[in-house]
């Protein structure tokens, strides 16, 4: 649910971590980045070799990136094998504690920050607009530019934890991480959780693990707020246009992110893991269409577009040629982990993912509902 008139940043739907076209939710308006600003994120150097599961795939980004980055993590096993999250986390009484959310306004910042408070914990919330933030009034919202150190000399007194996004302004990477993590580190942090972005270790990823600090990453496959991309032409013309109707996304609830990283920052059992974020079943774009239409109680239907057409339209979106063939092949050839469901969100939280048809009903007014 929106709650304020920001632009609504859209992901593509790819099963993997891209960046985002600058799509708004209002109807008819979009806006391009420049192109070439956004990259998509780098292919690992095992794309197309994929030999650990016994069958040519594609890895995804983030198997690599996990096998490599965290030797506990046995590199033959896949991402199908729950050694990627811990088979048991001890569910710890949290006790109250203030954190720093940062990304506090976006979609998994905001559902975070009202689960602290509704924990009872207290919470500060970074954003670089405090006054149009609209967050919750037990929330302490502050000032700050993640890309500006010299902005954030007083954001971290008095915090236990803080919750990290990995990005400045449009989505670029953040290259400031170590003098983040002194100020977190001087003001006497505990836990961190980082919002994966990248494949790749970044800046920020090696300052916070040389921090000491207990940290933890989430790894979001997917976002179901990506198919809030399609939520004018379902509202306009009951249609949902895409492309590849057989490519299958384990999509996550944004607010079990949150769940997940609400755990992270507040309970032990989670240093040092890198936790792998799905939803509770793998759909294909009809499959959501036909989901949307089904809680909406109207028809949807999916139109599927042509190569020429989405290639269009990611180009119109302002992506460079190297995006484009990012996309194409992540689509032609889908990395494994971008449809294996793990059973992450209630190893950690105790309780189901949440499903595709629960994020449509709460946000069924974006599609006409
Ligand atoms: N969507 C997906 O499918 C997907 C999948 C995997 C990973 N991810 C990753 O998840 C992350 C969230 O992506 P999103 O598109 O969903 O973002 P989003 O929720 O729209 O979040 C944008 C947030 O970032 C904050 N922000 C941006 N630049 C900032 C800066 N310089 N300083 C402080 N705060 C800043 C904004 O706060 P203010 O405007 O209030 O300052 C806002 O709260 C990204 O790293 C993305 O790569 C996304």
């Amino acid at each position: 649910m929106r709650h304020d008139d920001a632009p609504l940043r859209v992901q593509h739907q790819v099963p993997v971590f891209v960046q985002p076209p600058q799509r708004l939710l209002d109807p008819g308006r979009v806006e391009p980045r420049p192109a070439g600003q956004l990259r998509p994120l780098r292919r690992p150097p095992g794309l197309g070799e994929g030999p650990e599961h016994g069958q040519p795939h594609v890895l995804h980004p983030l198997v690599v990136h996990s096998c490599s980055l965290h030797s506990k993590v046995p590199r033959e096993r896949g991402p199908k094998s729950s050694a990627l999250v811990p088979s048991v986390v001890t569910m710890t009484q949290a006790e109250p504690s203030t954190v720093l959310v940062t990304g506090a306004t976006g979609h998994v910042g905001r559902p975070l920050v009202a689960e602290l408070l509704a924990a009872g914990h207290r919470v500060r919330a970074l954003s670089r607009r405090p006054e149009r933030a609209t967050l919750p009034a037990g929330a302490e919202v502050v000032a700050g530019d993640l890309a500006d150190t010299s902005s954030l000399s007083t954001v971290f007194a008095g915090v236990t934890a803080v919750h990290l996004i990995g990005f400045g302004g449009d989505y670029a990477p953040l290259t400031n991480g170590s003098e983040i993590m002194d100020l977190a580190v001087r003001a006497g942090v505990r836990r961190v959780t980082v919002l994966k972005g990248e494949t790749e270790k970044t800046a920020l990823d090696q300052a916070v693990e040389a921090s000491g600090l207990e940290w933890t990453y989430l790894a979001p496959v997917e976002f179901m707020s990506n198919a809030l991309e399609w939520a004018e032409s379902v509202r306009d013309e009951g249609v949902v246009r895409e492309a590849f109707p057989d490519v299958r996304s384990a999509m996550i609830h944004d607010a079990d992110i949150a769940s997940v990283a609400a755990a992270a920052l507040t309970a032990d059992g989670h240093a040092g893991r890198e936790y792998w974020l799905t939803g509770p079943e793998a759909l294909t774009a009809p499959e959501k269409a036909r989901v949307i239409g089904a809680v909406l109680g109207r028809d949807v239907r999916y139109v599927e577009l042509g190569r020429d057409e989405i290639v269009a339209r990611w180009r119109e979106q302002g992506f460079s040629d190297e995006d484009v063939e990012f996309f194409l092949t992540m689509r032609t050839n889908p990395p494994e982990a971008g449809y294996t469901v793990l059973p992450t969100v209630e190893e950690v939280t105790g309780r189901p993912a949440r499903t595709f048809a629960q994020w449509v009903r709460e946000n069924a007014a974006a599609f006409g509902g």
